[in-house]
């Protein structure tokens, strides 16, 4: 597998791994074909994301992209977070194999399930401002191949 040297450079040295105690929004979402789960915390203040943890059980390519979502919505207003696709987090990477770009797609969706988490916890419905979670991957070209 040929990955770009931030991918390599993102698996090796994940940013923001962890748990936050109390966050705002707690998102998790897996792929069911490779079983691979990914769980994106956030801590939301003034409608900016002042702090992002994750875990990641799965692939390097859903370490990599989980890190580097992280890493783009570090900061950010809920509104540019929502704006953060997986291709934006592949860019970002330097590209990702056709077949990885599932991965990237998992990182997506695990920080919009936690944003609709934040807005669900406050009694406010999420699907019109963060849309559908989509927790399978299979429209997306996934392989279920988890190797790396
Ligand atoms: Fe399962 Fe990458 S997320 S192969």
């Amino acid at each position: 597998m040929n990955y770009s040297e931030k991918v390599m450079d993102h698996f090796a040295n994940p940013r923001n791994v962890g748990e936050i105690e109390n966050a705002d929004g707690i998102g998790e979402v897996g792929n069911p074909k490779c079983g691979d789960i990914m769980k994106m915390y956030l801590k939301i203040e003034n409608g900016i994301i002042s702090d992002v943890k994750f875990k990641t059980f799965g692939c390097g390519a859903a370490i990599a992209t989980s890190s580097m979502a992280t890493e783009l919505v570090k900061g950010k207003s809920i509104e540019d977070a929502l704006k953060v696709t997986n291709k934006a987090v592949m860019e970002a990477l330097d590209g990702l194999p056709p077949v990885k770009v599932h991965c990237s797609v998992l990182a997506e969706q695990a920080i919009k399930a936690a944003l609709a988490d934040y807005y669900t916890k406050r009694g406010i419905d999420p699907t019109p401002i963060v849309g559908e979670i989509t927790e399978d991957c299979h429209d997306s070209g996934c392989t279920g191949s988890c190797s790396i």
